[in-house]
């Protein structure tokens, strides 16, 4: 069944005030649920939403049992009819098997642990409810358990009271003072431990902060527990926003199907997302940790106290608290490295997702289920949009939006719209064409012509826009839209920036190096006066608009900035040009049988961007980004639909990577080995030059030399730390060797206990490229490290064959028969991990006709399996029609 954004309704019944009372048992679990109702408007019936999977007990109504003909149970929920047409109390008794609950969702056990995920219609799984978030009442919620097995019991808000009850078992009872909707409501009883910490907010007020895990975790969390309190102040410092609370909790549990989640007061996590040491995590899970514990916590403001209307607002909270996320790790560690990484994600995972058969607008418009709604495009995309007012609008104008946004909305549940205006009418500007960005899917094509004009001492820029034809949105109803592009000129002498005085007319302020310009036409030209020489322009900088950009720029121009552009993002950005431009010829070569061949300008360049690494004040972080070759889904992106041959671009790529390697050997093994560290330390100078040193080895692994597998050995068994060891293992993988072998086993042996380690023992070898990968990932299925119950064991495994090209794609079809079974196992065990495991189909048009008809074999196979669940029904669906 379909849900559309039109039809929302404004609720007729408020609930004001929930009580909740869980007895918690072995066998089965008794949900009271006690509501103060408050008629809004006259209604025939008020419809709770209720899971089939739940057993109704009572429903009474004033403290009366509700006679069976005034109850209409659907497989979506429960309809009561005959209902006061003054406020009333409204109480409903459930009985259900959280620990027969494998889709995650609702109350469920984890490692023998309850925990609850209710986003987005989880609750509906605990009890009959108006689970919408427009819907905000006063949670009170009292839990009893055995006190043996489940010392802590845990929900939002305060403690208010807490003893001992009969049969060995205890209570306790929460009280959350803030009006939330159903979806942030939480609840946790375990045997857990914890680490405690505090914060004293900006007005003064005493934060106890407090992080559980399992026993034997526990000595995983302070990273967590440091994030934490840095998110806190930047919030703080950066809007202004204080905690409203005496207490935070987290949680960490191993089997969750997303990243985390913002309960008020305790937010669930992903054990993932919690646990590290240097012995256990990499430094990209340090710093997915910080980012995603900032953004839990950054949700406290945008989410929980201002929330959305309906789901179809989703990126009202999770576009701006990505962006809050990426602001916070920008200002902690390298703003541009951060910047490109965020832009690297945003090609290789949303562009697709915009021009193929699931392209939606950040704001959509209809669903089937909302899980399968909590996309890039709506948290990445989403999060561009965000940036692109502040863009437009400089930090300070952005901040008033803000402000202006929650003096507005504190307390309410609100619409995109909302946020535009708060934003428009803050800055006391008109930002209409802008309001395309929520409406149309697709990413906008940008075209820029640009030239000089000595006699008058013009720059001109003229650029074009269009986007693309979506699924229900063809080309011609799309409308220009407002973006800001951010523009530098560079003397070409000097290479540094000139100042810009004017721009069609107007005057800049005093020094400006990077001019903004408001685009907004489908045609547009922009004149800088004043210029007195010839200048090769940095369009873009910063990637200040989420499109694809195409430009008259040369080789030579490119280069250029390569070499001297200011802004980091467009440095790099120069160098990623030149390759996407090389890879694409080399695959056509490659397809029409033609030898390759290396464009020598650039490795020339590369190796002046390595030898950079010497200086003294050498950014390495960066230049370990500037030396990455594009992905290959990014380079799939940028092929013609019905040509894509997965084995021709993977043979480009490495093509290339082969002669850099071959070519720069020397350098790439002098930069390796003044770049390893004595010993582990993790400051960013220490996680730059590991990262620089690893981005070598990586490169020397193209060399086909026996000396390069014993290297990569001897650099695994030496390594002190996780970060290293997955660098050494990834180098061997792609080799048929002794070395390689060597090396897994001896990972398996070490870390066969540690299931997040596990999880990356599992994705290296899924994306392995060695000869019949496909047997090995299916022999990986039975094997003790995997658990199809687990969503981080399928992401791993599974997902990390999706995106294998050689493995996934395999000539005869048997990765796609595969993936299918997999797909239609993993529908009668959890849904929402069932759908996403379907995204590796949905691609299918790219590919050369035969791949085509097997993949859609495979869809056509899945669709027509009975009782397929709503999740996985959509995205098929979506993709055949
Ligand atoms: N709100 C969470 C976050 O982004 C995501 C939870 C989504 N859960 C789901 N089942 N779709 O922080
Ligand atoms: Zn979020």
């Amino acid at each position: 069944k379909t849900i559309y954004l039109k039809d929302y309704q404004t609720p007729a019944y408020e609930f004001e005030h929930v009580n909740l009372s869980f007895q918690l048992n072995e066998e089965h679990t008794t949900v009271s649920s006690s509501i103060d109702v408050r008629v809004q408007r006259k209604k025939e019936t008020l419809f709770l939403h209720g899971d089939k999977s739940m057993q109704l007990d009572a429903v009474l109504v004033n403290g009366t049992q509700v006679a069976d003909e005034r109850l209409t149970r659907t497989n979506a929920g429960l309809f009561v009819s005959g209902l006061p047409e003054e406020d009333f109390t409204l109480k409903i008794v459930t009985t259900i098997k959280p620990q027969e609950n494998t889709a995650l969702e609702g109350l469920y056990k984890s490692s023998g642990n309850y925990c609850t995920q209710c986003e987005a219609e989880g609750f509906r799984r605990i009890t009959f409810y108006q689970d919408r978030p427009d819907v905000m009442s006063k949670f009170t919620t009292r839990m009893e358990a055995a006190k043996d097995k489940y010392p802590v019991l845990l929900s939002n808000g305060n403690l208010i009271d807490s003893g001992d009850a009969d049969g060995g078992r205890h209570f306790a009872v929460w009280e959350d003072p803030w009006r939330k909707p159903s979806y942030l409501f939480a609840l946790v009883a375990g045997n857990l431990a914890k680490i405690e910490d505090s914060f004293t907010t900006m007005s003064g007020k005493k934060v106890d902060l407090r992080i559980y895990t399992e026993p034997h975790n526990i000595d995983k969390a302070d990273h967590a527990m440091v994030s934490l309190i840095k998110s806190m102040k930047w919030d703080e410092d950066t809007f202004g926003l204080e905690y409203d609370l005496e207490l935070f909790n987290i949680v960490a549990v191993d089997d969750f199907n997303m990243g985390a989640m913002e309960n008020k007061s305790l937010n669930v996590f992903n054990s993932r997302l919690v646990f590290a040491t240097p012995k256990t995590a990499t430094d990209a899970d340090y710093a997915a940790i910080e980012g995603v514990v900032g953004h839990e916590y950054f949700h406290n403001w945008t989410g929980n106290r201002v929330t959305c209307r309906d789901w179809f607002q989703l990126s009202l909270k999770e576009g701006l608290t990505v962006y809050r996320d990426q602001e916070f790790s920008s200002d902690m560690n390298s703003r541009g490295v951060k910047r490109i990484g965020d832009v690297s994600k945003l090609r290789a995972a949303q562009f697709p997702q915009d021009s193929g058969p699931m392209a939606h607008p950040i704001r959509p418009e209809e669903y089937i289920k909302m899980d399968n709604f909590y996309t890039v495009t709506v948290y990445e995309k989403g999060a561009e949009v965000v940036r692109m007012y502040e863009s437009l609008l400089g930090k300070d104008g952005f901040r008033k939006g803000m402000d202006l946004y929650f003096e507005r909305h504190d307390g309410c549940a609100v619409t995109t719209e909302d946020f535009f205006s708060a934003m428009a009418d803050a800055n006391n500007t008109d930002l209409s064409a802008f309001k395309p960005w929520y409406q149309q899917a697709g990413t906008p094509i940008v075209d820029v012509k640009t030239s000089y004009d000595a006699s008058t001492k013009t720059f001109t820029l003229k650029a074009t826009q269009t986007v693309p034809a979506t699924p229900g949105q063809d080309a011609s109803q799309k409308k220009a839209v407002l973006m800001p592009i951010r523009v530098g000129l560079l003397d070409k002498s000097t290479g540094k920036d000139i100042e810009i005085a004017s721009v069609n007319g107007v005057a800049q302020e005093k020094g400006t190096t990077t001019a903004v310009l408001r685009f907004d036409q489908k045609e547009q030209t922009f004149t800088f006066e004043n210029v007195e020489q010839d200048v090769v322009p940095s369009i873009l900088r910063n990637f200040s608009a989420p499109i694809k950009m195409t430009t008259d720029l040369e080789e030579g121009d490119l280069l250029f900035l390569m070499a001297n552009d200011s802004d980091p993002f467009n440095r790099w950005e120069a160098g990623q040009t030149l390759f996407r431009s090389l890879l694409v010829k080399l695959i056509a070569d490659e397809t029409n049988g033609k030898a390759l061949e290396m464009n020598t300008k650039i490795t020339d360049a590369l190796r002046k961007t390595i030898e950079g690494a010497k200086a003294a004040d050498a950014d390495k972080a960066f230049i370990a980004r500037a030396m990455m070759v594009p992905s290959e889904s990014e380079l799939v992106e940028m092929l013609e639909p019905g040509t894509v041959d997965p084995d021709v671009v993977k043979a480009a790529r490495k093509f290339v990577m082969k002669s850099l390697a071959a070519d720069l050997r020397p350098l790439l093994e002098e930069t390796a080995k003044a770049n390893s560290a004595p010993a582990y330390k993790n400051e960013p100078a220490d996680r730059a030059m590991r990262s620089l040193k690893n981005t070598c080895l990586g490169y020397l692994s193209y060399v086909d030399a026996p000396e390069v597998a014993k290297d990569a050995l001897e650099r695994y068994q030496n390594a002190d730390n996780m970060t290293d060891k997955i660098a050494t293992l990834s180098a061997l993988s792609d080799k048929v060797c002794a070395e390689r072998e060597t090396a897994f086993d001896a990972f398996y042996q070490e870390w066969q206990h540690d299931p997040l380690v596990m999880c990356k023992w599992l994705s290296l070898q899924a994306a392995s490229g060695v000869p019949n990968n496909l047997g090995n990932v299916k022999a990986l299925l039975t094997h003790p490290a995997f658990d199809i119950k687990n969503p981080n064991k399928v992401y791993s495994l599974i997902g990390g064959f999706m995106s294998n090209p050689t493995t996934f794609h395999q000539k005869d079809g048997q990765g796609y028969e595969f993936l299918a079974d997999v797909i239609l196992q993993l529908n009668d065990i959890n849904q929402q991990v069932a759908a996403r495991m379907a995204g590796g189909f949905t691609r299918w048009r790219k590919y050369d006709p035969s791949r085509q008809a097997l993949m859609k074999k495979q869809l056509e196979r899945i669709i027509a399996t009975e009782n397929l669940s709503e999740n996985v029904y959509e995205i098929v669906k979506k993709s055949l029609d």
